[in-house]
């Protein structure tokens, strides 16, 4: 038997403990053990690896911004152990064959776990893809990628939901109410695509076709937002961007991101919100675009920004300095994404579940830079923040990444898929 012993977070508080692996699983947990191959890490603390059920890795067919190798390797060296890969790559990921063919694609390159995100136009997509997919997309408006739908469909696509056990993916902008201008900057890309019309409207309408609990709202940005999901039963998520920056950042095209960074008043609500264990989930909406890409005008610039390898980092150096509680980033990065997504064995450091853990030592702060980072991006919106990154991350028991670099690489694997309903 192999152990990793630390401070683990095992049932809501950090305790010295080691956890006894076979075949990747923790098959016993207790103050002390005796094995094989050991891992000692004192006192520093073993944390379930993070769940990211928002990436975009580009494959196929957009790989000179990332590919599955570099998405992963940023991934498992942030700590973070199963992602959920989105269909708007080219071709779109939105029917079996595509979906067969991508995970064929991208299967041999993997660091970390996956899963993939049928894209969803029309009501028989749903039951169709469901073999096929982890979760399902549907983007109200257009992004990146050409995927979007219509929202006419939308209360169709609903309805089906019923029948099958995956759950859907909203990105819950209303286009109809966006004003298209020439944008400059960052309040011009809030204007264009206004909190109160985009999303405050779209959530409003979603709410009030009553949708299944399976339905996830996608990166909320403003407080409209929230007070539209208020009792509404719906699970939610949050991403680093839209917690700790707003538009007032000067990061130009870097900080364009759908949907946009509000005024603070939102940032500052949407952290109020999470802090206080509100919001279901903690995503990052990795979307790397080329420093070419985003060099251009702030208008042509694509929407999205790199964040996989900097979420747990950032966000544990801020559980460090007293501003988060660990219980509240441990269930939005790791255990409600895993339940909410049917994503079996992981998310909790518990006997049964696989060994993903992400080793953190409180001492080892630094500043986020972009040289130090493996997206194929190249930049970060974060540069210069503090963070503590992961000393070692654990997938099923194997050490893939130590020190800030991968160690063991093509690790991953498609994550089983719950019993489908078809
Ligand atoms: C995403 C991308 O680049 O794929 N961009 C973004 O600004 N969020 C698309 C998306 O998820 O909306
Ligand atoms: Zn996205």
């Amino acid at each position: 038997m192999m152990v990793i012993q630390g401070r683990a977070y095992y049932r809501g508080a950090l305790r010295g403990l080691a956890l006894g692996i076979e075949d990747g699983v923790i098959r016993v947990v207790k103050k002390t053990l005796r094995g094989d191959e050991r891992y000692d890490f004192g006192d520093r603390i073993l944390l379930p690896g993070g769940v990211d059920v928002h990436v975009h890795f580009r494959d196929p067919g957009l790989t000179q911004k990332e590919d599955f190798f570099t998405g992963s390797e940023a991934a498992a060296v942030g700590g973070i152990t199963s992602v959920l890969d989105m269909p708007n790559t080219q071709p779109h990921a939105t029917s079996p064959d595509r979906l067969k063919e991508k995970r064929a694609t991208v299967t041999p390159k993997a660091n970390v776990d996956f899963g993939l995100f049928g894209g969803v136009l029309q009501r028989e997509d749903i039951a169709r893809l469901e073999p096929y997919c982890h979760a399902y997309k549907f983007y109200w408006a257009e992004s990146f990628g050409g995927l979007a739908g219509s929202g006419e469909d939308l209360p169709g696509i609903l309805g089906t939901l019923r029948d099958v056990s995956r759950p859907l993916t909203v990105h819950a902008e209303d286009p109809t109410t966006f004003r298209p201008r020439t944008e400059e900057t960052l309040p011009d890309h809030h204007e264009a695509r206004g909190a109160e019309a985009g999303e405050g409207n779209a959530l409003r309408k979603l709410v009030s076709w009553h949708p299944s609990d399976r339905v996830h709202v996608a990166h909320l940005s403003s407080r409209v937002g929230l007070e539209a999901l208020r009792g509404a039963g719906l699970s939610v998520e949050a991403t680093p961007m839209h917690l700790l920056l707003d538009m007032t950042a000067d990061l130009g095209s870097h900080g364009k991101v759908n949907p946009p960074l509000r005024p603070p008043a939102d940032r500052e609500a949407l952290w109020k919100a999470f802090a206080e264990g509100q919001v279901d989930v903690l995503a990052t909406d990795h979307a790397p675009h080329t420093r070419e890409e985003k060099g251009e005008t702030f208008d042509n610039a694509p929407p999205g920004a790199p964040n996989v390898e900097t979420v747990y980092p950032l966000m544990f150096g801020l559980v460090q300095r007293g501003d988060l509680s660990l219980d509240v980033l441990v269930r939005a990065l790791c255990r409600r994404p895993a339940a909410l997504f049917g994503l079996r064995g992981k998310g909790s450091l518990e006997v049964g579940m696989d060994a993903d853990i992400a080793v953190f030592d409180p001492r080892e702060r630094s500043r986020i830079r972009s040289r130090d980072l493996h997206s194929k991006a190249g930049w970060t919106p974060f540069e210069g923040w503090e963070a503590i990154f992961p000393t070692a991350t654990f997938l099923r028991g194997t050490l893939v990444a130590e020190a800030r670099e991968l160690e063991e690489d093509r690790q991953g694997r498609w994550i089983p898929l719950a019993a489908s309903t078809a």
